[in-house]
């Protein structure tokens, strides 16, 4: 039977999506991002070699599987190109494996610029943002005056495009943020080689998926970001401006509810959140210090450190309701092998009262204090197991906890970087 599983992250985003995506497509056909953009850095490690997606689909390292950016994404063309310059320039890859909706959003010079220009007017009430541009560019889409891929293979109608939304874009950034606009030719021939170079991947890709569904082929929907940075159901305004959740994957790529089999939430063996917003489990000093160093928490696509803290078991229940998860991975195991005692998060305290649900008001989650469950560290390596029966003792009890706390099955543990370095508890296809 046919299998089509979405994957998402079940928190602040790098819980480790690239590197469960690429071991997955192993068994799918095909591999769709749905949303986000260039704000996303995927890492997969293949034979010690590294690898970081930022928009094309994190099974390309598969010959022979079709990744697809889907009708939800957002594309900086500029972005895309250098990566699939880096995958030629190591020969591996193959036009025909990657294909792009004509009805993605471009990301334009003028959404980078806006990006960062409001980051800096906001000040300390700032986002965090990547300054990818990826917030102006879901605007603009919504607004209805955005720029799709498809746009690119016409000319004339890139162009007067381009031209409305200069005269709106100039305006705004002149003489509201003070900064400098753009003349149309800056842009124009610059997105036009951009368009000839990407021009053989664009197409109708919901149409390829509705095909490939009724051919009973494999799909596997990889979510960019986290859960808790959902535009509706995250720690709203300290979000990303996409859905990031489950549901997406079917606006973002043209295919319906009933076509998805299974939903699969990952999620670290701790916490961790780059960008401002609240992290009721965020730990400070020495023991946050700790986490990011062993865990190498530095973020994929600015580098940024990483904000780390305890597994929120709350968060995560969140997670398994707005998703409707049915599995669950946990990753970066291996990075709490040393640690004499680890915590979970199992409530909130808010004013003097127990909460055992997920805030989303940024107001409310800020002033929460966590509640916590102290396990005992098992104080071994786990890097080279490959059972979950040989696990230590204390390592398999703190993963059935998770599991209790969260009420869903995990179906694998990650624990390395590579490829190799899993426990798989379920086949999922
Ligand atoms: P993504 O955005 O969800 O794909 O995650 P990122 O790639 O941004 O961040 C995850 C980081 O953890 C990457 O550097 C991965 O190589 C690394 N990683 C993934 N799984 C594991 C694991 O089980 N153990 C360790 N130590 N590192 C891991
Ligand atoms: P992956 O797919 C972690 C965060 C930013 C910021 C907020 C809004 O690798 O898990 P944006 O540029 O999207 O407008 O920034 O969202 N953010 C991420 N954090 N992982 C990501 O992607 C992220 N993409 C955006 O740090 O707080
Ligand atoms: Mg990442």
């Amino acid at each position: 039977m046919a299998k089509n599983l979405v994957i998402v992250g079940a928190q602040w985003g790098d819980e480790g999506k690239g590197k469960i995506v690429d071991i997955l497509t192993e068994h799918a056909d095909i591999v769709v991002r749905f949303q986000g953009g260039n704000n996303a850095g995927h890492t997969v490690i293949v034979d010690g070699e590294k690898f970081i997606f930022h928009l094309i689909p994190s099974g390309i390292l598969h010959p022979g599987k079709v990744c697809v950016i889907g009708d939800g994404v957002v594309v900086d063309p500029e972005v895309l190109i250098k990566e699939i310059d880096v995958l030629k320039a190591k020969g591996i890859f193959r036009p025909e494996d990657l294909l792009i909706s004509k009805n993605a959003h471009l990301i334009m010079p003028y959404h980078k610029k806006l990006d960062v220009a409001r980051e800096r007017l906001r000040g300390e009430n700032k986002i965090g943002t990547t300054g990818r541009g990826i917030g102006p560019a879901y605007e603009d889409k919504v607004a209805r005056c955005g720029i799709k891929c498809g746009d690119l293979l016409s000319e004339e109608d890139f162009r007067a495009k381009l031209k409305a939304n200069l005269m709106e874009k100039n305006h705004y950034l002149k003489n509201v943020l003070h900064e400098e606009g753009f003349e149309i030719h800056q842009i124009y021939h610059k997105y036009m080689t951009f368009g000839a170079a990407i021009a053989p991947h664009i197409r109708n890709t919901s149409k390829f998926l509705s095909d490939a569904l009724n051919l009973k082929r494999n799909i596997l929907f990889e979510g960019a970001q986290g859960t808790l940075l959902d535009i509706d159901h995250g720690t709203y305004p300290f979000v990303t401006s996409s859905n990031t959740v489950a549901g997406g994957a079917c606006t973002g790529s043209g295919i319906g509810p009933s076509k998805i089999d299974a939903v699969i939430g990952i999620s670290k063996a701790y916490a961790t959140r780059v960008g401002e917003g609240p992290f009721p489990s965020e730990l400070q000093g020495a023991e946050a210090e700790r986490l990011r160093e062993q865990g190498g928490e530095y973020g994929a696509t600015t580098g940024r450190p990483r904000r780390c803290g305890w597994f929120d078991a709350v968060a995560l229940r969140y997670a398994v309701r707005i998703n409707g998860l049915d599995g669950l991975v946990i990753t970066k195991l291996d990075v709490l092998d040393t640690l004499d005692t680890i915590k979970i998060c199992t409530g909130y305290r808010y004013k003097g009262a127990l909460l055992d649900d997920f805030a989303t008001e940024a107001s409310v989650l800020s002033k929460c204090e966590p509640v916590y469950e102290e396990f005992e560290g098992w104080k071994a390596p786990t890097n080279g197991i490959r059972k979950f029966d040989k696990l230590p003792a204390q390592a398999q009890k703190y993963i059935k906890r998770l599991e209790e706390l969260s009420g869903v099955e995990v179906v694998i543990v990650s624990v390395g970087a590579g490829r190799e370095d899993s426990i798989i508890l379920k086949n999922l296809f």
